[in-house]
């Protein structure tokens, strides 16, 4: 018997003839955790696919031994029953049903009459709700609900009902709090400890760190070296996945800061669903030309919904003024605020960023279509031309602009989202989480475009969960704490634990 839960020999899949991943080896024991690394479009998605039978046996080349014996499934449903889960990269819950409909999606429990039994599923829900550490969530409310973090954890709770002997985890936390992440990651270390194995995918490395037995690193489609962690560290993974040394991460340019160019005012923002509920309270902040002003705060504090406000498109309740050169200016809603000059690269990608199934270039120049336009026809050669200005510019791997956007790596379609929003040559741009999803070299990449548009005069509000990342680009630092501006601090020599203290509403200096 051999001593691996799983081991998968020789992979190689292609799409349209091009090698997504070629001749690669996978090995894990039981109770083992492995750290897939590798960048942007590397292939570390693909690989699980194959192996949870997303991309059925006979779809690519290699085997794949599990617990000693081939596998050749054909549906996700076979590789569930051998006792394979993935949670995929991006989430797939029915919003419209609740929490415990999805739990048991596909395997709803039933009464002795063959009806759904919705007090025994509720009741099952709530139990596993309860030992993930979760009591807060009501299984009988909708999933939309809740935020995406709640979701995340959600989906996890739905995976860890399946008694899985092997967890794949693709980028689990990118939408998980501080504290969240922390649930999860003792939730793993606990199942592993009954024997559960993982494979676990993110980019951001300290957790894979703190989880990892072992860590494999591949690199365009192709093994690069699996080693236990315990011989690793961080920097030593980042070299393994670019190919190179990186010093630095953070490519500060010194940039002139101008006049103030634009201003909010007292801006309030009330839940949608709940009216008495205030999310934004009454925050107000200038933002000057060339000024990259970072906005830190737990996640839920009331940064999106700040941003939403301010590129108009908030559903619900909202008051407050925005000044754009000294003027009064009143943004109805996206389209309109694009116009007007403010751009926005939202935080939730799948909902917000793209449109999945229409080709990534058409995706780019979605907003400012009407540039191609002469008498009601798209000028489809200047189009292209712009389409593959943005691609150059932002590094997007693909193999063709015309293919669907969903189709690129996760990475791959957070560039096209940041390509987009340059298009119109914007004077203020939000970011709200800018490089969720992104590998270290392309984050490199967009705090150089981040750099360059400051330069430029650009007004850049980034809106950052990662702190060493706020640190590291901004040059003032705007903290929010449950909807309150609790810190407003210009960022030299600026701690974590400054900011962090604000962001948990106990600020050690007193809001500027
Ligand atoms: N359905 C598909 N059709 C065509 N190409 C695809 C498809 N799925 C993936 N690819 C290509 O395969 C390569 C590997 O993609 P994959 O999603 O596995 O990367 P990844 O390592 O998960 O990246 P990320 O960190 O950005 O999520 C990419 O070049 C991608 O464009
Ligand atoms: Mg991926």
């Amino acid at each position: 018997m051999s001593e691996y839960l799983l081991e998968m020999r020789g992979i190689t899949k292609e799409f349209n003839q091009v090698k997504a991943i070629e001749n690669i080896d996978l090995k894990v024991r039981p109770g083992e955790c492995v750290g897939l690394c590798g960048e942007n479009g590397a292939g570390k998605s693909t690989l699980m696919k194959v192996l949870s039978a997303v991309y059925p046996y006979g779809t690519w080349e290699g085997s794949i031994l599990w617990e000693g014996k081939e596998l050749k499934a054909h549906s996700i449903v076979e590789t569930e029953a051998a006792g394979i889960v993935i949670i995929h990269q991006e989430l797939m819950m029915v919003p419209h049903l609740s929490v415990a409909e999805n739990i048991f999606l596909g395997d709803e429990l039933t009464n002795g009459f063959g009806f759904i039994d919705y007090d025994l599923m509720n009741a099952k829900a709530t139990q596993l709700m309860n030992r993930l550490k979760m009591p807060d969530i009501n299984v009988a409310l909708p999933v939309l609900s809740y935020g995406g973090g709640k979701q995340q954890l959600i989906e996890i709770a739905k995976a860890l009902n399946k008694n899985a002997k092997l967890l794949i985890l693709d980028e689990p936390t990118s939408a998980l709090t501080g504290t969240e992440t922390e649930t999860l990651l003792d939730l793993i270390k606990e199942f592993k400890s009954h024997g559960m194995a993982c494979v676990y995918i993110s980019h951001k490395l300290d957790e894979v760190a703190a989880i990892a037995d072992t860590v494999t690193i591949i690199r365009d489609g192709h093994h690069i070296g699996t080693q236990p962690m315990a011989e690793l560290d961080t920097n030593r993974i980042i070299t393994m996945m670019v190919g190179r040394e990186m010093k630095n991460l953070f490519p500060r340019e010194e940039h002139e800061v101008g006049e103030v160019v634009f201003e909010a005012k007292n801006i309030s923002v009330w839940d949608t669903t709940n009216p008495d509920r205030k999310l934004v309270d009454d925050v107000s902040f200038q933002l000057r030309a060339g000024e990259i002003l970072g906005v830190a705060g737990l996640v839920g504090a009331g940064r999106t919904e700040l941003a939403c406000k301010l590129f108009g498109y908030w559903p619900g309740d909202h008051e407050g003024k925005i000044f754009l050169d000294g003027k009064e200016i009143h943004v109805k809603n996206p389209a309109d605020a694009v116009r007007q000059g403010i751009c926005m690269v939202p935080e939730d990608r799948k909902r917000h960023g793209i449109i999945p199934l229409m080709p990534v270039g058409y995706n780019i120049t979605m907003s400012v279509l009407g540039r191609y336009a002469h008498n009601q026809l798209i000028d489809a050669e200047s189009e292209l031309a712009a389409i593959q200005h943005e691609i150059l510019r932002m590094k997007i791997k693909t193999a063709s602009p015309l293919l669907p956007i969903a189709s690129l790596s996760g990475g791959n379609q957070q560039k096209a989202v940041v390509g987009k929003m340059l298009l119109p040559d914007p004077r203020v741009l939000i970011m709200d989480e800018p490089t969720r999803g992104v590998d270290v070299g392309a984050k490199y990449e967009i705090y150089k475009l981040i750099f360059e548009l400051a330069k430029q005069g650009v007004a850049i509000l980034m809106i950052s969960s990662e702190l060493p990342e706020v640190l590291g680009v901004a040059d003032r630092v705007l903290v929010i704490s449950e909807g309150k501006l609790t810190g407003d601090f210009p960022n030299v020599g600026l701690s974590q634990e400054t900011v962090l203290a604000a962001a948990i509403g106990k600020p050690e200096t007193a809001a500027a």
